[in-house]
């Protein structure tokens, strides 16, 4: 049996460096997929942009039949690729079952992007000769002059976590000018803005070309950036806009500010932006882990020379301990988890790990948890309140990914309960933590101003229960009235023992004070 499968395997071609025929494909495009044989076996590794390098397990070949598992980690997320297909002459010919959120861009119609969830899709790759694999390495670009490392005194922006809106979550690349236009207008009329929601932010999708003097201008969706934010200051609120350090955006139709970071920031500024997200994206393929510090500090710096104040929200997906080092760069919040999805599963597996980085978090610099979800569908209003209330209990920038245009009464609720807001809002700037965790019920605590404290219920079983918490935990004395932020109502005032009922994947918030 042994000799024949040999016999098998070295029939089929497979050792050597891949490249996908369609352009850039993937997160970052451009991921090659490198296979050797030893001992008999095939192993490899599958090189992406935004993913780095992740080794390829598990080459099965029965016949002419492929299959391997790329298995990787982002953002303290595991994710575990699963490509299967063929050689058919040249090429060789995978179907890839992604994660919801990373996947090959949407088909024609959409507009390329990380793109949304979707079934597996058929992909194309040819072997690269060796003359092709020493034109890529001639062709690789460089990394760009980086400064000497150094804190950066905080830019005083962000004194509590960043409120507002963002157009990925529920737009993706196919934002335009009239959406953002008709997002502000909604902000306003929603009662959003009224509650704190502030910045509201382009996300990618709005590059086209450099003009004459190298600076990105924006593609047909969005005539003039200046008028649209003189339309969004107008409205009293602020504006912002995506970007990338590497060459090319995540998705890959569109440019990044390599080699041009200066002239970008400057027209920036011009336009009039407040808020600038840099997304790692390409980067990868051309600075390494230990140089990534030092590109968002020379962002940092540069956005600071043109004298415009702009928040800076540092997107690497939570990789490289980016938390001990993000403030120092100059970041007001950073992303630590990959892409959030609309999912119960995405949602808390993001959120119940944020007790590790609570630390962290403090005025001027927060944790960034991803867009919300609240209002996209996938939940139960009992999973997007859990959500909400999570991001408020970490102190995470509460940015809303919905379409505010259309919003049910009960999203409404969830996104303009002030006094969750508050929580998120706090002066204290200390963000909570777990202090219990039981199977899957854990209670959170929040340290406020004025010596009250948030305590958060949550149950992520797929049953009601109830929860329970004492005073020793609590770490507290005495009465304390008691109001839930859910259900907008004064408890009678406790002492001792807090016992509330909370319902599946739900949570009760409540609010103690002296
Ligand atoms: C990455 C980021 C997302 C979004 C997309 C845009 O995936 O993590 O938040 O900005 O890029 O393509």
């Amino acid at each position: 049996m042994f000799p024949l499968l040999l016999v098998a395997i070295a029939a089929i071609d497979l050792a050597g460096t891949w490249a996908p025929k369609q352009a850039g494909f993937g997160p970052g495009g451009n991921t090659l997929l490198r296979f050797q044989q030893k001992d008999g076996r095939f192993e490899g590794v599958s090189i992406g942009g935004m993913m780095g390098e992740s080794p390829i397990r598990e080459v099965t070949i029965i016949g002419d039949d492929i299959s391997f598992v790329v298995r990787t980690t982002l953002g303290g997320e595991e994710m575990r690729m699963k490509w299967s297909g063929k050689i058919e002459g040249e090429e060789l010919v995978l179907k890839v079952q992604m994660p919801a959120g990373l996947g090959p861009p949407p088909p024609p119609g959409g507009l390329g992007g990380a793109g949304p969830p979707g079934g597996p899709r058929e992909m194309r790759f040819h072997k690269l000769t060796a003359e092709d694999l020493a034109a890529r390495e001639a062709a690789r670009l460089k990394p760009m002059p980086l400064p000497a490392r150094r804190v950066l005194a905080w830019n005083g922006l962000a004194a509590t976590p960043p409120m507002g809106w963002n157009s990925y979550n529920a737009f993706r690349n196919t934002v335009t000018d009239t959406q953002i236009r008709e997002v502000a207008d909604a902000m306003v009329s929603s009662g959003m803005k009224a509650a704190g929601y502030e910045y509201v932010v382009i996300d990618d999708g709005w590059q086209g070309e450099r003009d004459s003097r190298g600076r990105l201008q924006p593609n047909a969706k969005f005539p003039t950036m200046k008028a649209l934010a003189g339309y969004v200051h107008a409205k009293g609120m602020k504006i912002g806009l995506w970007a990338t350090p590497g060459p090319r955006a995540c998705s890959p139709a569109y440019a990044g500010s390599y080699g041009h970071e200066k002239e970008d920031a400057e027209q920036w500024a011009e336009w009039g932006m407040d808020f600038i997200k840099f997304d790692w994206c390409s980067a990868g393929e051309i600075y390494s882990k230990e140089q990534q510090p030092l590109v968002y500090q020379k962002q940092a710096e540069l956005l600071r020379a043109t004298g415009r104040p702009m928040l800076f929200s540092i997107c690497q997906y939570g990789d490289n301990k980016v938390a001990e080092w993000a403030a120092a760069a100059g970041g007001n919040m950073w992303r630590t988890t990959f892409d959030i999805r609309d999912t119960w599963q995405s949602m808390s597996s993001i959120g119940f790990r944020q007790g590790e980085v609570a630390q962290y978090a403090g005025a001027g610099h927060w944790n960034d948890l991803d867009m919300l979800e609240v209002g996209n569908g996938g939940m139960s209003n009992d999973e997007y309140r859990t959500h909400f209330s999570l991001w408020a209990m970490a102190s995470a920038p509460l940015m809303a990914g919905n379409d505010v245009r259309k919003m049910s009464p009960a999203t409404i609720d969830i996104l303009l309960n002030k006094e969750i807001i508050a929580i998120d809002q706090d002066p204290l700037g200390v963000a909570g933590r777990p202090i219990y965790k039981k199977g899957e019920q854990e209670i959170w605590t929040k340290t406020l101003a004025g010596g009250a404290i948030a305590v958060a219920f949550f149950n992520r079983m797929d049953d009601p229960t109830t929860m329970k918490v004492n005073w020793e935990r609590l770490k507290i004395t005495g009465d304390y009235k008691v109001r839930d932020l859910w259900s907008r109502e004064n408890l009678p005032v406790a002492n001792g023992v807090l016992q509330v009922n909370v319902h599946r994947h739900g949570v009760v918030v409540l609010r103690l004070s002296k």
